[in-house]
């Protein structure tokens, strides 16, 4: 077989990305051309994501930046050589990911090349599998990824936890491409909750990078050897679900604790907002790993992979190597047990979506306007087509 090149859409939210992937056996990945454009700025006034605003963005930015990435990719900007189109179809904001669809469809028609349909979830899962081969190179500028990875099977059965803005959820993942929900969240998703309680403590969206690194000059304080003893200590936040019996999650009660704290605290002082920050991000963590641990032994699983924008968060990071280092140790020797996407593909992006599309090129088909529909509640495991 030849070599494979796909083009990556991903429109699901508020970031606009394309990437061309090449690869000839599914395992060597060269990524041609890679570009994302934030929104983050644009939403920031209104401290969250503006779905028609998001809209109109998409669809501004997706014409012109498809002709710089063709080029940058080598590709001829009439009829580039490209074998598929891979765009997200949901789960994200419909409005959003339509234009992706649109526009994917009518490129796909104008260059005579099939199109493949994935999950803006599983794309995340792929984001996972990818590493860099030049990993100790000099690192692109955030917006590039182009290079060369080498893509890696998770060992079955593998457990996915994915945390972003928009989810929470446990994947029990027994077979290639075979996806079951075994747990997820009964209100807000990790991400959201990071949003909200930012919110809370007056800092800007998006609020996880923001309690990040409040919650992390808190601990960094308190090891410090001429650390004065702090004069707040939050009275601890709940572990919302902890111990229940199965594997969901709840995260907005952790929100309200949050809220009467702050009404019995009154004006927080910078100090107080960190320890908050900080308290807030330990109840969060200690749920999650204590949840996938759970999920770990009762399936046996032999890989672990966390993916999403939440997993950029350095301590939540940190928890899940420790728990790899104790729970996987029985698997190092057969390389790795824990998946996590390098900080620069743990937030949307058009790689992993490009990626996911290369695993179901086989289910590539025709471009068809209107064949597609956007699927904003889309879950793992639905059929797409
Ligand atoms: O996966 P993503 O880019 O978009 C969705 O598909 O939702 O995730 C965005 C979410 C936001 O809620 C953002 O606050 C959160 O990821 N996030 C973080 C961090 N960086 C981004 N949460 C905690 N700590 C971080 N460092
Ligand atoms: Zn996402």
């Amino acid at each position: 077989m030849g070599s494979l090149r796909i083009l990556g859409i991903e429109t699901s939210c508020d970031e606009t990305a394309l990437s061309v992937i090449e690869s000839k056996d599914g395992a060597d990945i060269t990524v041609l051309a890679d570009k994302t454009l934030s929104q983050i700025a644009l939403h920031q006034q209104y401290g969250g994501v503006f779905p028609n605003l998001a809209k109109r963005e998409h669809l501004k930015n997706l014409p012109l930046m498809l002709a710089p990435l063709l080029q940058e990719a080598g590709l001829a900007a009439e009829r580039p050589m490209i074998d598929a189109i891979a765009v997200t179809v949901g789960p994200g904001l419909e409005p959003c990911l339509w234009t992706g669809i649109s526009f994917a469809e009518e490129i796909a028609e104008k260059w005579g090349v099939s199109i493949i349909p994935v999950n803006h979830m599983e794309g995340h899962i792929f984001s996972a599998l990818v590493r860099r081969k030049d990993e100790f190179s000099i690192s692109p500028p955030a917006d590039r990824r182009a290079g060369n990875f080498q893509f890696s099977k998770p060992d079955f059965p593998a457990l996915a936890l994915l945390i972003s803005g928009g989810h929470t959820e446990l994947v029990l993942i027994k077979k290639e491409g075979e996806y079951e929900i075994i747990g997820e969240t009964r209100d807000d998703a990790v991400g959201e909750a990071f949003d909200k309680v930012a919110r809370l403590l007056g800092l800007p969206y998006p609020g996880g990078p923001e309690i990040s690194r409040l919650a992390e000059t808190a601990r960094r304080e308190s090891r410090s050897c001429f650390s004065v003893r702090s004069s707040f200590s939050p009275e601890q936040l709940p572990r919302p679900m902890l111990h229940s019996p199965d594997y969901d999650f709840s995260f907005s009660g952790l929100k309200t604790a949050v809220l009467y704290l702050l009404k019995k605290v009154g004006e927080p002082s910078e100090e107080i907002k960190r320890q908050i920050a900080r308290e807030f991000e330990d109840a969060v963590t200690e749920v999650l790993v204590a949840k996938t641990k759970k999920a770990l032994r009762e399936f046996d699983a032999q890989t672990l992979i966390v993916a999403g924008g939440v997993i950029a968060n350095t301590h939540i990071r940190r928890a899940f190597e420790n728990l790899a280092n104790t729970y996987g140790r029985k698997y190092l020797l057969r390389g790795d047990f824990l998946h996590i996407p390098e900080p620069r593909l743990t937030t949307d992006n058009a790689l992993m979506i490009a990626l996911a599309g290369l695993a179901h090129y086989g289910e590539a088909r025709p471009a068809e306007r209107g064949a597609l529909m956007a699927r904003g509640n889309l879950r793992l495991g639905e059929k797409i087509w």
